[in-house]
């Protein structure tokens, strides 16, 4: 398979650990330039830059809060001056604020939907314009740009005590669908990958602990909890012109949590 991402540059999100770590690393073993963004875990991000470095990649961190217009833009700017462009953004950086709803503070309901969701919505508007500068496509050139938005399987399974979060991913997959159709024309390419639970700190209390482990495996029919490196291997080729006819879509990687479990020997 001809994945061709050595020489791509590459803005990761949330590259400081968990599933945007292991997408940057990714890119990194195929030889691309990528930006490692953090929020505050610089450590994590510095380990990211080394794993890039030793799979043959190039790349520098940067921390940005993805929330903050100006953080954004500066963030752009800095890869604009290393590489000359971007080719591909991975909108990865989330968190979750957990609560009852009735108990739901306005500011776990802001903070989730400024990173989720504001922050996809700033980081894919500078690419987009970067994209925009490339110049005009023919029909049978290849995307000159690709967005790939790290979603979750709970942009169509709700989520009691998540409601902010579930909010949030559920705008994802509109952002998502309408900036493909808007953009389609210029050939430039928007998917999401919804991972089901992969093991990162995100739900560490939830796998780290036997009983609720046992809990969680009754909902992935495929019986394994995921990695990140089962999210990257997608993210690269969603990125890749292996897919280039690809738009639009979201792409479950979640060991089949998306259908319907309970019915395995039930109905
Ligand atoms: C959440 C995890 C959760 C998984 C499956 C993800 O989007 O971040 O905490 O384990 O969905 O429910």
């Amino acid at each position: 398979m001809s994945t061709q991402t050595a020489n791509q540059t590459v803005l990761v999100t949330g590259a400081s650990s968990g599933i945007g770590q292991g997408i940057a690393i990714a890119f990194g073993q195929k030889e691309a330039n990528v930006i490692v963004n953090y929020h505050s875990d610089e450590d994590g991000a510095r380990q990211t830059l080394d794993e890039i470095e030793k799979g043959g990649g190039k790349g520098f961190i940067c921390k940005a809060d993805v929330s903050k217009e100006e953080d954004v833009a500066r963030m752009f700017q800095a890869a604009l001056e290393a590489y000359g462009t971007v080719d591909v953004l991975v909108s990865n950086a989330g968190i979750q604020q957990d609560s009852a709803f009735a108990e739901m503070t306005l500011d776990q309901w802001n903070k989730v939907m400024n990173t989720n969701l504001t922050g996809y919505f700033l980081c894919a508007r500078e690419a987009i314009k970067i994209f925009n500068q490339k110049g005009e496509a023919g029909p049978d050139d290849k995307a000159k740009g690709n967005i790939i938005f790290m979603s979750s399987v709970h942009d169509i399974i709700p989520w009691a005590g998540h409601v902010n979060y579930a909010s949030s991913k559920g705008g994802i997959l509109m952002l998502m669908k309408s900036l493909a159709l808007e953009v389609a024309p210029k050939k430039i390419r928007i998917n999401a990958i919804s991972p089901g639970a992969i093991a990162t700190d995100i739900n560490e209390d939830v796998w780290n602990d036997e009983e609720k482990r046992k809990e969680l495996l009754k909902l992935i029919p495929y019986k394994r909890i995921g990695k990140p490196e089962d999210v990257a291997k997608v993210a690269v080729w969603l990125a890749s012109p292996d897919s280039d006819y690809v738009t639009g879509t979201t792409i479950y990687v979640d060991g089949g949590m998306t259908l319907y479990p309970g019915f395995v020997n039930n109905g």
